[in-house]
């Protein structure tokens, strides 16, 4: 059984992402010399798919495509589930489940997608994410994995310090979103030079 994690306290906004897109990724693999399988009939397996924003657009646009999306929180999965059933969508299905228990049973899939996910989970996480990638994937199959990379992510990555360390002495999730936003608020309005940093903030 999936445990549960600090997004049934404070759920993700789940929207879709262009960029993870199964037709996008065809083209790109196409580009590249393969040769990846139709999409309007394409197994789609999005790990960490929080409500579905993004896999439910996809099944949506393709009726004859069958999409699973897993996802650790239990509340976002739920929410996922009640917005599938309001649009009668019979071939998008949300699981309770960690990356870490997808097995055999789930079958093999043309279209991996892990966005928003690997540069945040421990390592025994990220393992199973690219195992996932390596045995779930039909042949031609394609696998799309974001992740922050530096030097261009430190900024960002400083910022998120800052706001932890300024967050961690609250006790619950709801505080610590609500502290770490007003840090960032009074580092932005506190800044009044122009440059790249102020321009983040
Ligand atoms: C930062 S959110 C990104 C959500 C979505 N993919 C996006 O890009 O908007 C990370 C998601 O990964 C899920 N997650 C974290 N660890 C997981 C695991 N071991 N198994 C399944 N889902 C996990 C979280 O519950 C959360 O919904």
């Amino acid at each position: 059984m999936a445990e549960s994690n600090s997004y049934d306290e404070v759920p993700y906004e789940s929207h879709p992402y262009a960029q993870t897109h199964p037709s996008r990724l065809a083209v790109v693999a196409r580009l590249f010399g393969l040769d990846p399988p139709p999409v309007e009939t394409a197994r789609v397996l999005e790990l960490g798919a929080a409500a579905g924003g993004n896999l439910v657009p996809v099944a949506e646009a393709f009726p004859r495509a069958r999409c699973v999306g897993i996802d650790l929180s239990a509340r976002q999965v739920a929410d996922g589930d009640a917005f599938i059933k309001q649009l009668g969508l019979t071939n998008v299905e949300l699981r309770h489940a960690s990356i870490t228990d997808v097995d055999d049973a789930y079958g093999t899939f043309d279209y991996v997608i892990c966005h928003g996910v690997f540069s945040w989970v421990p390592t025994a996480v990220r393992d199973a994410i690219l195992d996932v990638c390596a045995k779930r994937l039909a042949p031609n199959g394609v696998a799309y994995v974001s992740y922050n990379t530096y030097p261009g992510w430190h900024m960002r990555g400083m910022i998120r310090d800052m706001m932890r360390y300024h967050a961690m002495r609250f006790p619950d999730a709801k505080t610590r979103v609500g502290q770490a936003r007003a840090l960032l608020d009074f580092l932005a309005q506190s800044n009044r030079q122009e440059g790249a940093y102020s321009a983040l903030l």
